[in-house]
């Protein structure tokens, strides 16, 4: 079978596209490199350098036949998503229609996309199911929760099976070393705290120890990369087989707070990660857990990497290298 990943040079698209290949699929990378690396690449896929904003380069691509793509490309920083509207628009919405339209024309289907725990907002009730209201408070959301709506229309409309997966706080790198790049200036935890770890930046900031949790900070729901990444070759098999779209969150179901992931990276790094307390970041809800009962009844997704030691160990396997004091 053959797959095309969209955006799979990134942090998340590399260890999807790992995780097709090591199924047995064959794989075409289309990727601009915007924020996506060249390391990423794995030799057994081929690599089209394209860009979901030029129509006919996806045509080019998409005329070799597929049985199906998993849909990637996109700006994902929710804070940068609220002073530049436009730019996410742009490249969330306008390049998912490229996408949605020349898939259409070439007939490839099923669509996998990357959607976000961003769709929901605030919680109304934890854990959060699929049910919960859509709310996004942040941009970048808004723009993963209009796609969705797209890809029900064109499901409706042209009959292109999709399955939008609602990821929570992805983190981790392949437990066996196998993607390369690291994230340049990133913007999530547990990065942002191993650069700490190696000297990279002084320190990491807790943003705000004043939340009505066990500790003070912020739980989110941490979920190992290559656990997200198989559940979209299940995900795959799944509408393809039941000729049915399908939409699922991607969750731990457990929540870690940013005081206990530091200390973890602490005990696991054996560095000192300096920490001090800032305060809260705008848009932070105190406590994200997903309910993921759903992926697991209808996926048989079980998370293999998720606790919080492989989540650190994995990500330090790739920042150790760079301890410079
Ligand atoms: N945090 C800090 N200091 C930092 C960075 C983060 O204390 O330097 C805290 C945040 O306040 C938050 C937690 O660590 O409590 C996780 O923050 P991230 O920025 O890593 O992730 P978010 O929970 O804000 O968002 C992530 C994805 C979104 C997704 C969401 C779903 O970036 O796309 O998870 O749960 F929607």
């Amino acid at each position: 079978m053959r797959i095309l990943v969209i955006g799979g040079a990134g942090y998340i698209g590399s260890h999807v596209t790992r995780a097709f290949l090591d199924q047995g699929y064959q794989v075409t990378v289309f990727d601009n490199l915007q924020t996506g690396f060249r390391e990423n690449l794995f030799k057994e896929a081929l690599f089209v350098h394209g860009d979901v904003m030029r129509p006919e380069q996806l045509e080019a691509v998409m005329s070799a036949g597929f049985d199906g793509c998993v849909h990637l490309a996109g700006l994902k920083a929710a804070g940068q998503s609220m002073l530049h509207p436009d730019v996410y628009s742009h490249a969330n919405i306008s390049g998912t229609i490229n996408v949605l339209n020349q898939a259409a024309a070439a007939r490839l289907s099923p669509i996998i996309f990357s959607s976000s725990a961003a769709v929901y907002g605030s919680p109304q009730y934890l854990p959060i199911d699929e049910n919960h209201p859509k709310e996004p408070e942040n941009f970048y959301g808004f723009t993963k929760l209009e796609i969705e709506r797209l890809l029900d229309w064109y499901d409706r409309l042209k009959g292109m099976r999709y399955a939008a997966i609602r990821y929570f706080n992805a983190a981790g790198y392949d437990v066996q070393g196998r993607v390369k790049g690291l994230e340049l200036n990133p913007e999530n935890l547990l990065p942002i705290v191993m650069e700490a770890a190696v000297g990279i930046r002084p320190k990491i900031s807790i943003f705000g120890d004043d939340y009505p949790t066990r500790d003070g900070s912020c739980i989110r729901d941490y979920v190992h990369v290559s656990d997200l990444a198989e559940a979209h070759v299940s995900a795959f098999e799944y509408v393809l087989k039941h000729d049915k779209s399908l939409t699922v969150n991607l969750g731990s179901q457990t929540g870690v707070t940013v005081i206990e992931m530091i200390e973890r990276a602490r005990a696991i790094t054996g560095r000192a990660i300096p920490a001090e307390v800032t305060g809260r970041r705008a848009g932070d809800p105190a406590e994200l857990v997903a309910s993921s009962g759903k992926a697991r009844e209808l996926l048989g997704w079980v998370p293999q990497y998720s606790d919080v030691d492989t989540l650190v160990s994995t990500t330090w396997k790739m920042y150790e290298k760079y301890i410079f004091r």
